[in-house]
C-alpha cells in the first residue's frame, strides 16, 4: 500500500493518517471545514470504558479496555512525535449517586462491573469527599473508577495534525469530498470543486456524516446517525479545582489542567440539528449543579452541540467495506476519543500488511451486509 486517501479529519482519520505517514504511505487528509474541529473537537475527551460499561456491550467493552491500555504509550509517542502535551490525566473517575434511585442504579452497575472483575471500588459519600472535596455533601455513594482517565481532546487533535504533517501527510481543509468512486485497484475521491484524487485506497473517516457522501449505493454505506450532546464549558477559577471526571446521573464534569471544565450531555435524535436549546443546557446544567454544586459560580466560556456517529448496533465500523478498495473507520459513538490508538493501529496494520486482527474482526463493516442478514439457504 503505498497511497491512501482518507475522508475525515477528526481523531479517527489524523490518526490512521498518521500511522500510515510513519510507514512512508503518501496520506492525503480532507476535511470539508478546518481539520479537528468537528465532533472530536466538541467531545469531553473522556478514557471511560468502566464508567460507560453497557450491560449488553461486553464484546465492545473489551475493545474499549484494550484501546485504554494503549493511551499511554500513544501519548508518549505523539507527544514526542507533535512537540505537543495532550494534557493525559490518571486521577480516575467518580461515578456517583444523588437519591435513593440512583444509588440503586449504581449498585446495579457496580455488582455487573464487579462479576466481570472490574478494578472499580465501592465508596460512601464521605470516602468519594476525601479524593474530590467538590463533590456535593449530600452524595451518598460513588463508584470510583481508578483507571478511566482522561486526555485534552482539543489538545490531542492539534497534536494529531501536526504530527501528520510532521510525517509527510497532507491534510487538505475546506476540502469537502462528494464522491468517492470505488475500484479495486484506484478508488478516488472527488471533492466539491471537482478536483480528483485517486490512490491504493480510501478511509472513509467521516463521522456522523459518513453516510452523505455519494458514489456508494444505499445499503453498502456504513449505517451511522447523529446523535446530538449539548455540552458547555466553564473556567474553574481558585478555590473551586475539580480533579476527578465526576459521573452524576444526569451529567457528567471533566476538568482539564488548562482550567477548563467541561459539562455534558445529551443524548438527542435530532438528525443534523445542532442548535444549543435553553433545555438542553438547563438539563446538563442543573444535573452537573446537583453533583458538584461549587460551579454556580463559574463563568461559562462556550456553548456548542456536536454530532456522535452513532451506529445500527452503537458498535464502531471498522474494516473493508462492500465498495471497492473503500475501507471504514467510523461510527465511534460514544468512544471516539477512547478508540483513537486501538482504531489507528488496527486500520493501519490492515492496509500495510492485509492483515485483519482479532480485535477489529468483530466490527467488520460486513456485518450490515443484506447477504449477512438474510443468509441464501
Ligand atoms: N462519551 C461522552 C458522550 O458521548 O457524551
Amino acid at each position: 500500500m503505498e497511497s491512501v486517501l482518507i475522508v475525515g479529519g477528526g481523531t479517527i482519520g489524523l490518526s490512521i493518517g498518521w500511522r500510515l505517514a510513519q510507514q512512508g504511505v503518501d496520506v492525503q487528509l480532507f476535511d470539508r471545514q478546518e481539520a479537528g474541529r468537528g465532533t472530536s473537537w466538541l467531545a469531553a475527551g473522556m478514557l471511560a470504558p468502566d464508567a460507560e460499561l453497557q450491560f449488553e456491550e461486553l464484546e465492545l467493552y473489551a475493545f474499549n479496555r484494550e484501546s485504554l491500555s494503549r493511551w499511554p504509550d500513544f501519548v508518549t509517542e505523539l507527544e514526542e512525535a507533535s512537540g505537543q502535551s495532550v494534557d493525559y490525566r490518571k486521577e480516575g473517575t467518580l461515578i456517583v449517586a444523588d437519591d435513593r434511585d440512583s444509588a440503586e442504579a449504581l449498585k446495579r452497575l457496580y455488582d455487573f462491573q464487579r462479576e466481570h472483575n472490574l478494578a472499580v471500588k465501592w465508596m460512601t459519600g464521605e470516602e468519594a469527599r476525601e479524593i474530590e472535596p467538590f463533590l456535593a455533601p449530600r452524595l451518598h455513594a460513588a463508584v470510583y473508577a481508578s483507571f478511566d482517565h482522561q486526555v485534552d481532546n482539543r489538545l490531542l487533535l492539534e497534536a494529531l495534525s501536526e504530527a501528520l504533517r510532521q510525517a509527510g501527510g497532507v491534510i487538505h481543509e475546506h476540502a469537502p469530498v462528494e464522491r468517492i468512486e470505488p475500484d479495486e485497484e484506484a478508488p478516488a475521491a472527488v471533492l466539491g470543486d471537482g478536483q480528483r484524487y485517486s490512490a491504493d485506497a480510501v478511509v472513509l473517516a467521516a463521522g456522523a456524516w459518513s453516510r452523505k457522501v455519494e458514489g456508494i449505493t444505499r445499503t453498502a454505506l456504513p449505517p451511522v446517525r447523529p446523535v446530538k450532546g449539548q455540552m458547555l464549558q466553564l473556567q474553574m477559577e481558585t478555590p473551586f479545582e475539580l480533579r476527578h471526571v465526576v459521573r452524576g446521573p444526569d451529567a457528567y464534569l471533566a476538568p482539564k489542567s488548562s482550567g477548563r471544565l467541561l459539562i455534558g450531555a445529551t443524548s438527542e435524535e435530532m438528525g443534523y440539528d445542532t442548535r444549543v436549546t435553553a433545555g438542553g443546557l438547563y438539563d446538563v446544567l442543573e444535573g452537573a449543579w446537583e453533583v458538584v454544586p461549587g460551579i454556580y459560580d463559574l463563568p461559562v466560556t462556550e456553548t456548542w452541540a456536536g454530532l456522535r456517529p452513532g451506529s445500527r448496533d452503537h458498535a464502531p465500523i471498522l474494516g473493508w467495506s462492500d465498495a471497492p478498495g473503500v475501507l471504514y473507520a467510523t461510527g465511534h459513538y460514544r468512544h471516539g476519543i477512547l478508540l483513537t490508538p486501538i482504531t489507528a493501529d488496527e486500520i493501519a496494520r490492515l492496509l500495510l500488511t492485509g492483515e485483519t486482527s482479532d480485535w477489529i474482526e468483530p466490527f467488520s463493516p460486513t456485518r450490515f451486509s443484506p447477504e449477512e442478514i438474510h443468509p441464501t439457504r
